[in-house]
């Protein structure tokens, strides 16, 4: 019997290790590229009956037709956020998808320390620091259990932040559309609304959908206190990054960490040093005291890592050995 042939894009040279190790365990061929998948990189596809995607490029209808024509019946992506896929395109053109499902402990840990780095103004400190300024004038920070922390989405990420949160004293609210019946121990629900009036500390863990897109917006921050602290570890698309302008120039907002920006594809995980970038209000956020901006990195550690190559190889050789549903098939 001949090998069923993958190709994976988006290839870290850290995964290569573990996709070489689940290639041998799974007895399939696995080819790897850089590239991020595109119209322009259709032919790479050829011969592979599954494709395994990172996040960065975006599957729409026009290449997941392109790719069904050469013969893809599975494609899975290594992330758990799935808001790059047309599902609705696959399911059309019968290729089957899954998503990853790393723990949420290294998104939720990073969120912990964007907080907390936020409230003690580190990034100010650090700067400081590096040029021998040792003054406190402007450090002063505050402490969690004298604050209230507004947690958004409380599905595996939103509920381990919420239970790493618990310890620090602070009271903790949530919103979510969809009510968990664990997070009433540590958290109260409240409406969206109710979150941004009384949270001195938001923080995003939301899915991109048409129903989240924006969810912070110019009206919302409005009706924030002043002086909150908006974390993002989600997706950018959550949040209206011109109303973050004015939100931070105002002051209305006292800081701002985000770990996913709007626009962040064709930046985030690559070296753009040498290049002219368009985002002006991104590049323009990005050089406030109060204003941290990392590399869409929360994700990135070694046990997520490995669970992720695991989830994208490990879906496409199962959802091509059964017709049954297979355990994060979209
Ligand atoms: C996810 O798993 O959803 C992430 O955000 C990870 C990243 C590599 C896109």
């Amino acid at each position: 019997m001949t090998e069923m042939k993958l190709i994976a894009f988006e290839v870290r040279p850290d995964e290569m290790d573990d996709i070489k190790r689940l290639a041998k365990k799974w007895g399939v061929e696995v080819a790897t590229t850089m590239e991020v998948p595109s119209f322009d990189n259709v032919r790479l596809v050829e011969g592979s009956v599954g494709v395994s995607t990172l996040g960065m490029g975006q599957l729409n209808r026009e290449l997941l037709t392109a790719w069904a024509n050469v013969g893809v019946k599975y494609v899975s992506t290594r992330t758990v956020g799935y808001d790059h896929i047309d599902l609705a395109a696959a399911h059309d053109l019968g290729i089957r998808v899954c998503n990853a499902n790393y723990a949420p402990n290294g998104v939720a840990e990073f969120t912990i320390m964007m907080i907390i780095m936020s409230l003690r103004n580190y990034k100010q400190a650090i700067a400081r620091a590096r040029v021998n300024d040792f003054a406190l004038a402007g450090l002063e920070g505050r402490e969690l259990k004298d604050l209230t922390v507004g947690v958004m989405g409380t599905g595996r990420i939103g509920q381990k932040v919420i239970e790493l949160l618990s310890v620090f004293g602070c009271e903790i609210i949530a919103y979510d559309h969809f009510e968990k019946p664990g997070v009433a121990k540590l958290a109260t629900y409240v409406s969206k609304e109710e979150l941004f009036e009384r949270s001195d500390v938001i923080t995003l863990h939301l899915p991109a959908f048409d129903s989240t897109y924006h969810i912070i917006d110019a009206d919302a921050i409005s009706s924030m206190k002043d002086g909150v602290v908006l974390v993002n570890c989600a997706r950018g698309e959550l949040v209206d990054l011109s109303a973050l302008v004015d939100g931070i120039e105002t002051e209305k907002i006292g800081a701002i960490a985000m770990d996913t920006v709007e626009g962040e594809k064709g930046v985030a995980h690559l070296d753009r040093r040498t290049d002219i970038i368009a985002n002006r209000d991104l590049f323009y956020l990005m050089q406030f005291r109060n204003v941290i901006i990392t590399q869409h990195m929360a994700f990135y550690t070694d046990a997520a890592v490995a669970s992720m190559v695991e989830c994208g190889i490990e879906g496409i050789v199962r959802m091509a050995q059964s017709d049954e549903r297979y355990t994060t098939e979209l």
